[in-house]
């Protein structure tokens, strides 16, 4: 078993295939620690942009990555987990999809995911770790004993993006979210470090035509098994 035996499961994939909420789902009835490493890049990506770094200075966004004064807290009863900011609550601009573009573009930069490694490694604490993001089994967990990649249509992922904006009580039009889809998931794909790929020992579920709990019950039964 990976980091200090501590059990790991994790679960990569694309832009809203939903690994939050089945994260945080079996997070939760594992009664295990959560790891959302996208928000950690949403946030760094928020300094950058906030203190005016510039992307080549590879110093300054090793000195942001050092001084990242993060902290996630789960509320009962909250379907997301609140992310604070030098102890702000930025849940709500963290979620956008600017913050999201931006995460995406310096997500890229080799300099930025090393500086970012062991910060998302010592989420690892017992009982359990459900880590979601794009290189949790390749990367950042790749001795974990359980993985999973899911995967959706572009198609499905954008109506259940515009169905999210929707209950937020935002508007979106459907052909400009499938194309902003596409292009976070060639970005994300074809970047040189850790790019977007299923672990060669991970469990692909293809998610177009299941629920939620459908989801969950699968990859409970991975961990099960
Ligand atoms: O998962 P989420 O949409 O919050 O991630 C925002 C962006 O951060 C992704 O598009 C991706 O480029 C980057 N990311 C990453 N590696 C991770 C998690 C997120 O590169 N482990």
């Amino acid at each position: 078993m990976s980091q200090n035996a501590t059990p790991v499961l994790t679960i990569d994939g694309p832009s809203g295939v939903g690994k939050g909420i089945i994260a945080r789902i079996v997070a939760q009835k594992q009664n295990w620690n959560l790891l959302d490493s996208g928000a950690i890049y949403r946030a760094f990506a928020l300094v950058v942009d906030t203190r005016k770094v510039e992307i080549y200075d590879e110093e300054a966004l090793k000195e942001v990555a050092q001084t990242l004064d993060l902290e996630f807290k789960t509320k009962a009863g909250d379907e997301l987990v609140s992310v604070y900011l030098d102890g702000k609550d930025v849940s709500k601009i963290l979620r956008t999809e600017k913050t999201g573009e931006m995460a995406s573009k310096i997500a890229s930069i080799g300099v930025v995911r090393s500086a970012l490694l062991k910060r998302q490694k010592d989420f690892a604490k017992m009982p359990g770790l459900v880590a979601d993001g794009r290189d949790m089994g390749t990367t950042v967990f790749p001795d974990a004993p359980f993985k999973v990649y899911l995967t959706a249509s572009a198609d499905e992922r954008a109506n259940r993006r515009l169905k999210q904006l929707q209950t937020q009580g935002s508007k979106g039009i459907i052909l400009q979210i499938l194309a902003k889809v596409k292009a976070r998931d060639e970005r994300d794909s074809s970047r040189k470090h850790s790019p977007l790929k299923p672990a060669k020992d991970a469990l692909i579920i293809d998610t177009t035509e299941l629920s939620i709990d459908e989801v969950v019950t699968q990859v409970i039964a991975l961990i099960e098994a």
